[in-house]
């Protein structure tokens, strides 16, 4: 018996059971599809750490870890959850060179469109971003971060794409407490299988239409999706740069680079390539 299923402890394998592997490999990989392994271990320090280590590895690799012991998050942060409470996943993609590299930058933009989206259906929540890329839900009326994409360069020319997400988390369990959880935000389903299948069918398709595109954000459409999506547009905002510097703008745009476009106080327009976004009033 370990742990966490002992008597006295609240939540027992039935309240999260493993991960199906078969079912999951059943379902995604497929001939002529993106998904070409699926390994799914029982814990590791970070499934992102993990792929970046070992590229080459094919694209369409998927690394799921019940448990990560030492994920990481975007700008040097930690990821934490307790064992099979979430989905922590990470992939390889490799762009190829019908996708010029200064495009690449779009896609973490693109695993967070495909994640909410996908997530959205198959949790019946209603998923927005703030930019760049944090997967938000609502938690009795207030925004609450549920997700994330690390995305990471690995060799010349891979990138590892991580997404984590917050599923059966309560409220006591949350990292921090402006965080959430699927089930916190009323999800009429928490079982991780089908999550899986959503976000990474999402992603294939996604990906395949951003190829397709050359990595053209218009042409694929990740860009008018990723605006629709975006809970950040149209909100007051304040940009805590990589520094330590921090601007307050109105968020006007997300450009062809995806950056977020800033309207100042002064009439000037910046736009934010890196950083914290912090919506300093309520949305819509
Ligand atoms: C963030 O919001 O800062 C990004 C969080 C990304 C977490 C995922 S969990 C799977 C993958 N492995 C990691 O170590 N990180 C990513």
């Amino acid at each position: 018996m370990t742990p966490e299923n002992a008597p006295g402890n609240r939540w027992s394998d039935l309240d999260r059971p493993p991960l199906n592997t078969t079912a999951l490999r059943r379902a995604l990989l497929r001939p002529g599809g993106l998904w070409t392994s699926l390994e799914v271990v029982p814990a590791t320090g970070s499934t992102n750490s993990d792929l970046v280590r070992a590229t080459p590895r094919g694209e369409g690799a998927v690394l799921i870890a019940e448990e990560q012991t030492a994920g990481r998050g975007r700008l040097d942060r930690v990821w934490t959850a307790p064992p099979r409470s979430g989905i922590f996943l990470s992939v390889v993609l490799r762009p190829g060179p019908g996708v010029p590299v200064e495009r690449w930058g779009w896609l973490p933009l693109l695993a967070g469109v495909a994640a909410a989206t996908g997530l959205s259906r198959a949790a019946g929540v209603d998923m927005s971003l703030k930019w760049p890329n944090d997967l938000l839900v609502k938690v009795n009326g207030e925004e609450r971060k549920t997700g994330g994409i690390l995305a990471e360069r690995a060799g010349d020319d891979a990138v590892v794409v991580g997404i984590g997400v917050n599923v059966t988390l309560r409220a006591d369990e949350l990292p921090v407490p402006a965080a959430g959880s699927l089930v916190l935000a009323n999800a009429v389903s928490t079982d991780r299988d089908p999550l899986v299948r959503a976000v990474l069918r999402s992603l294939e398709q996604w990906y395949g239409r951003w190829r397709e595109a050359g990595g053209d954000p218009g042409a694929s459409g990740i860009q008018e999706a990723y605006a629709a999506g975006c809970a950040t547009l149209g909100r007051t905002v304040r940009a805590e740069l990589p520094g330590g510097r921090a601007v307050t703008g109105e968020a006007l745009a997300l450009d062809g680079d995806g950056r977020l476009v800033l309207g100042l106080a002064d009439g000037e327009r910046r736009a934010i390539s890196a950083g914290d976004i912090v919506h300093l009033r309520p949305g819509g």
